[in-house]
């Protein structure tokens, strides 16, 4: 089986190569960065702005797990026009694997709404497909919300909650997919419990022994009610076993 990997340098690229290292497949990368590590894989430069390298990348390919995105920087160019043009190089493949978040649907935020578009241009495509939702990974909760205190304080909006899951125990799921084949859409890859942003931070000082406190303050808007709702996990789904605890903790040995 020949699988390329979009988004090598990326959260989730990283953690689908440890997985792959020691694999039996022929795996080609690929980002527009070069990844640190990458003896056992053969890396092809592309970009999903300008179509550069993606001919070069999709060739010889029969799976592909499609990690690359740009949450922020021309997020629109990049996860639709970028990704129609990709999707239109790859029609000979067999399965398209497309990581994307729960409960978009219902969540009001740019990039979210760019992913559910995107879920349907692969839907709508020839191309057998998975689309495999998780929740939140622990690390970019963590370094999007918690890596920051103001004057030892986490100003945060403490009642959003947040399932999040393991970035390796994910990456792990992904891979199996390769061998099961194309799933239509999967089942939520969610973590193993649902904490508030508050709980969260109170772990990490606890953990990490700090000084700080946690200052929860309200946030206006229609996403921030989503949050407070739950709409980014699925009660029903707890697929992931390691805990933002665990997590916390693993980086302590580290
Ligand atoms: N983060 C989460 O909590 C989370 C949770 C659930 C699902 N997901 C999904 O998992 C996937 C990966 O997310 P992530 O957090 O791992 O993302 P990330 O860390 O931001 O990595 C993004 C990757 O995309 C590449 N990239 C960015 N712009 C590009 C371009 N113009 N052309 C080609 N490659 C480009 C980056 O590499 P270069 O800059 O080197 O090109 C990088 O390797 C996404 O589909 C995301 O929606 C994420």
């Amino acid at each position: 089986m020949r699988i390329l990997v979009t988004g090598s340098t990326g959260q989730l690229g990283t953690a689908l190569l440890s997985q792959l290292r020691d694999c039996n497949y022929q795996v080609k990368i690929t980002s527009r960065r070069k990844p640190e590590s990458m003896e056992d894989f053969n890396w092809v430069y592309s970009d999903l702005l300008s179509g550069e390298g993606l001919d070069e990348a999709v060739k010889d390919v029969d799976v592909i797990i499609h990690a690359a995105t740009s949450p922020t920087k021309k997020s629109e160019a990049i996860e639709l026009t970028g990704f129609g043009n990709f999707l239109s190089k790859a029609q000979h493949i067999q399965h398209f694997i497309y990581p994307s978040i729960v409960g978009i649907e219902d969540i009001p935020f740019k990039y979210y709404r760019l992913k559910y578009e995107a879920e349907r241009l692969l839907k709508n495509s020839n191309i057998p497909y998975t689309i495999a939702r998780a929740t939140q990974f622990h690390s970019f909760v963590e370094n999007l919300l918690l890596s920051k205190p103001l004057f030892n304080r986490y100003v945060i909006p403490g009642k959003v909650k947040f399932q999040s899951v393991d970035v390796g125990e994910y990456a792990g799921y992904l891979t199996d997919l390769v061998n099961k084949g194309p799933q239509g859409k999967a089942g939520d890859f969610c973590g193993p419990e649902i904490l508030t942003l508050k709980e969260m931070a109170e772990l990490k000082i606890k953990i990490n022994n700090e000084k700080n406190n946690v200052l929860s303050i309200p946030l206006a808007g229609k996403l921030y009610s989503s949050l407070i709702e739950g709409k980014n996990t699925n009660s029903m789904e707890k697929i992931g076993e390691i805990t933002f605890e665990e997590y916390l903790r693993s980086k302590l040995i580290d």
